[in-house]
């Protein structure tokens, strides 16, 4: 007797065209696959499909499917889909660009449904935050739509209430709360982005965001990459706010990322950085890091350089072309770094600059390693509270203030040492940061303390064992069994045809 393996329901994931978000998305679209429960569809636009293809694990399964869009009909420059390749000033026009996805991408949800392979009927879409407008389109098909938030709660609660009510724009004070989330406490306007700083509701990112956050309103659920346990905060302002589950489904990490940029000529091999890392005492390496999008100015630059120098301790930096030169071009050491720097630290051997990549997750994992100065971007975050890292922030963009606030405030494991891409900071003041962390002090025992318990709080929240299921796990099963249920409901009535069930269900839920 031959028996059918059940059929698989398939996910649709489509994420916004950012590697910050395509990344979690993968993420999270590998952790689905694992249950083997599912089929994953995962929606972009070509460019970014066929990067994708070359950065899958060679065991997925994962179907990958393009969009149409060609950046020429935005006014982008030709082949520009990702906010990698867009020019800076041109980001908001990617933005608007993506409000044309929604004919295109209902019209890939509708061909699924009639697909011969049944593996490829969705069950459920999940889309980025900015994609708002997938609700209808899931509820026309009768299915389950979830936002995947890629970062944090509380950084995101934080960038979505001030960017709906621009508090800081009729205030005169350089400080100010948020009228609808007070347990954020005050803010000060430098931690704000210049593009938020600058907006005042008629500017293009502030009218997009009108039309797109409001939206949330109407999906099943929001999924957030983040712990129930130490960000709370955020998480229920969300669930105040939008009035639906919000469920903490993190950290999913991506992490085979080293193939894909095993190639790069100027990287720091694992090997080399192993080694090295190896012959370093225990918990006395800083770990310096902007990410791949971002960088300082030239004076910050030179600061940070002499700050590495003079305070002595053990570095791994990872350096970028300052702000004003292309940050994937060549690193000019003799110009942008202080005389003879690389030369003086590679002959004391206390410290590897490295131009471009280094594995992050394998230097954040070894016992040498004391501390992270990072842009707080959450996927930096999350893999260093997964190492019990304590961090030292300097914050650029985006939510990554609000980031820093939390781990510093609220959380205690990170001390913000400058804000933003082009405040002034001397060295002494980057020394003494990195002093109280990496010191012996008590400030500095007690934030190492508090990383190691976070560290905990993640192992445990990541568990699935037969009698114990951490939180983010427990998200993950009641999120997947809702959609599943909605399924369930509608049962018998999906031919292809679009449904009508729905439309009165979406619209009790609403409040
Ligand atoms: C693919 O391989 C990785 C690493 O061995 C494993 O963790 C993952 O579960 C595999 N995925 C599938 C879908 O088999
Ligand atoms: C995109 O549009 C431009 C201008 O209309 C056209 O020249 C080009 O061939 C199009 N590209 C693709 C890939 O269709
Ligand atoms: C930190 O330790 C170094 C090396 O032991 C020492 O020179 C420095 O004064 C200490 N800084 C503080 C703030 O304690
Ligand atoms: C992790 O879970 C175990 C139970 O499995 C519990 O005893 C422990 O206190 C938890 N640790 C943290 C840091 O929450």
């Amino acid at each position: 007797m031959v028996i059918k393996p059940p059929t698989k329901e398939n996910i649709v994931m489509i994420p916004f065209m950012a590697q910050g978000h395509i990344i979690p998305f993968l993420a999270l679209a590998l952790r689905i696959e694992k249950t083997n429960k599912y089929t994953i569809t995962f929606v972009n636009t070509p460019s970014n499909i066929k990067n994708l293809r070359s950065s899958l694990p060679s065991n997925s399964s994962i179907h990958l499917l393009e969009i149409p869009f060609n950046s020429s009909d935005h006014e982008l420059p030709p082949h520009t889909e990702n906010t990698d390749s867009v020019p800076y000033d041109l980001v908001p026009k990617l933005f608007e660009a993506s409000l044309s996805f929604k004919p295109h991408f209902r019209n890939l949800i509708s061909k699924l449904f009639q697909d011969e392979n049944e593996h490829k009927r969705p069950l459920c879409i999940i889309s980025s935050m900015f994609f708002g407008w997938c609700a209808e389109i899931a509820h026309e098909f009768g299915l389950f739509h979830a936002i995947f938030v890629a970062g944090g709660g509380f950084g995101f609660a934080c960038y979505y209430s001030l960017w709906l009510n621009l508090p800081h724009s009729n205030s005169d004070s350089d400080e100010f709360e948020l009228p609808d989330f007070p347990e954020a406490s005050t803010l000060h306007v430098t931690q704000m982005s210049d593009t938020l700083r600058a907006a005042d509701g008629s500017d293009s990112f502030s009218v997009f965001v009108k039309k797109v956050f409001p939206l949330w309103v109407k999906a099943d659920a929001i999924l957030v990459n983040t712990v129930e346990e130490f960000d709370k905060t955020g998480l229920n302002y969300f669930r105040r706010k939008i009035g639906r589950p919000v469920w903490p489904v993190g950290p999913v990490l991506f992490s085979s990322g080293n193939k894909a940029r095993a190639g790069k000529e100027f990287g720091l091999s694992q090997e080399i950085c192993k080694n090295w890392l190896d012959k370093k005492p225990s918990c006395s390496v800083l770990y310096v890091s902007f990410g791949s999008q971002n960088t300082i100015s030239s004076s910050q630059m030179m600061q940070l350089a002499m700050a590495l120098e003079a305070c002595g301790k053990n570095f791994i930096w990872v350096v970028r072309p300052p702000i004003g030169f292309d940050i994937n071009s060549e690193f000019k050491a003799n110009e942008w770094l202080p005389e003879g720097f690389e030369e003086r630290i590679r002959d004391s051997g206390r410290g590897l600059v490295v131009h471009t990549w280094a594995p992050q997750v394998e230097i954040l994992s070894h016992e040498s390693l004391s501390a992270f100065l990072s842009h707080c971007g959450w996927n930096s975050v999350l893999e260093s509270l997964s190492r019990g890292v304590p961090m030292i922030g300097w914050p650029m963009a985006a939510e990554q203030f609000y980031n820093v606030k939390l781990l510093e405030e609220k959380i205690g494991v990170c001390v913000e040492v400058a804000r933003g891409k082009n405040c002034e900071i001397f060295h002494e003041e980057i020394v003494a940061k990195i002093e109280l962390v990496m010191n012996e002090s008590e400030k500095g025992k007690e934030m190492r303390k508090k990383a190691w318990e976070i560290k905990e709080i993640i192992n445990n929240a990541t568990k699935d064992e037969e009698n114990f299921k951490g939180s983010s796990m427990e998200a993950m099963d009641q999120f997947l069994n809702a959609a599943s249920k909605l399924r369930g409901e509608d049962k018998g009535e999906i031919d292809g045809a679009p449904l009508s069930v729905h439309e009165e269900k979406s619209c009790i839920c609403i409040n």
